[in-house]
């Protein structure tokens, strides 16, 4: 059917605006190419799936869909902030914790507004920034590592916000624990300094700073964490922010009023009871890890220094042809190429098996 044009255009702050592009759906993967089996290691998911009490709660929970959940997740939030050391005053939950960085940009950037951030790191800093009308301040990793020195020396009168991603993705880097605090103490106080640690319970090295004790010094400070990488529930989109109360007041003011869903609270609340399964994700996900960047290297390639669940790996040829070679095999892996470092590619740690056959694949696309 003939659609029919208008005059209507969007804002000149979507003009040149792309579109998020995700790691490839394995159903996608499978319609195109034809292929039965396939294994996803593109986005950064939980491959041991989620907590069987998250299970058990949604059975539970699917009883009361026809009524709408709690706007603010106060019983979650209570959780969080009991487990954080927080009060729940200084929570928000987000659908997903890319929404919490929706909600700050909306509130805090103006137009002409700088926020510096890292090249790369996750891009819907950058994005949600540009919405606003702000103007992104891009500044370079050092072998894959937050230039925080560089940073900075970046502030100028304009500058709002500073976005640091730690471990950052798409590298898996972190930043050193003195090198962070130092920073932290320098950021004038009327900067809004966002650190989002979506990979946080992943870390296993000493030299990394938990932030969050850090909220209650430092009012700038603003903490963002999630439910869809450790905990497995991506597809229930939760997350949350750790803040200043007065910010948690002023992003309730621009939230959806059911910003979460019914299913994603009691799922994430009883998630936290289970510190037996993320120990266990994060034991396997530290042998996976390794296990990749060992294999990696007897290939002659090598890696970032990863303390996320994923890793970068150096090609020293097109992330693309790669990508697509690995693809064919059905193994979806996510390019450099869309991700600002063509020469890459980021695979996220899977299950023994699947890190394995990923290893072979790889070793056969190299040769
Ligand atoms: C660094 C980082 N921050 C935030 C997010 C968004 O996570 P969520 O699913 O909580 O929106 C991601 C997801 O990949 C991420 O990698």
């Amino acid at each position: 059917m003939a659609v029919l044009g208008h005059k209507i255009t969007s804002r000149k702050e979507l003009q040149n605006l792309g579109v998020y592009k995700p790691g490839k759906p394995i159903e996608e993967v499978k319609r195109e190419l034809g292929l039965h089996r396939i294994i996803k290691l593109a986005s950064n998911e939980n491959p041991l799936g989620y907590s069987p009490l998250a299970k058990d709660a949604l059975m539970r929970e699917m009883e009361k869909i026809t009524f709408y959940p709690e706007g603010t997740a106060p019983v979650l939030a209570e959780k969080l902030a009991e487990k954080l050391e927080v009060a729940s005053e200084q929570i928000l939950v987000g659908n997903g914790s890319d929404e919490i960085l929706h909600l700050l940009t909306r509130s805090y950037i103006r137009p002409g507004d700088e926020a510096i951030m890292a090249d790369v790191t996750f891009p819907r800093y950058e994005t949600n920034v540009r919405i606003e009308g702000g103007e992104p301040v891009i500044l370079p990793l050092i072998e894959g590592v937050h230039d925080l020195e560089g940073m900075l020396a970046a502030i100028t009168d304009q500058t709002r916000m500073i976005f640091v991603c730690n471990p950052n993705n798409p590298t898996g880097t972190i930043v050193s624990k003195m090198g962070l605090k130092s920073f932290i103490d320098r950021v004038p106080d009327h900067i809004l300094l966002v650190i989002d640690e979506a990979y946080f319970e992943y870390v296993t090295t000493e030299d990394y700073l938990n932030t969050v004790p850090l909220v209650h010094s430092y009012p700038n400070l603003i903490v963002l964490r999630t439910f869809s990488k450790i905990y497995g529930l991506a597809a229930l989109r939760i997350g949350y922010g750790i803040m200043h109360p007065t910010f948690v007041q002023e992003l309730i003011k621009v939230k959806e009023p059911f910003n979460t869903n019914r299913m994603a609270q009691a799922a994430a609340l009883a998630s936290l009871e289970d510190s037996g399964f993320i120990e266990k994700c994060k034991r396997e996900n530290d042998e996976g890890r390794q296990y990749i960047s060992t294999e990696v290297e007897k290939m002659g390639l090598s890696c970032f220094p990863s303390q996320g669940n994923f890793v970068m790996v150096k090609l020293n040829r097109s992330g693309d042809d790669v990508f697509h070679s690995l693809l064919h095999k059905g193994i979806i892996v996510r390019s450099g190429g869309v991700l600002g470092l063509p020469e890459t590619i980021r695979v996220s740690v899977g299950t023994k098996e699947e890190n394995e056959e990923f290893i072979q694949a790889l070793r056969e696309v190299m040769q």
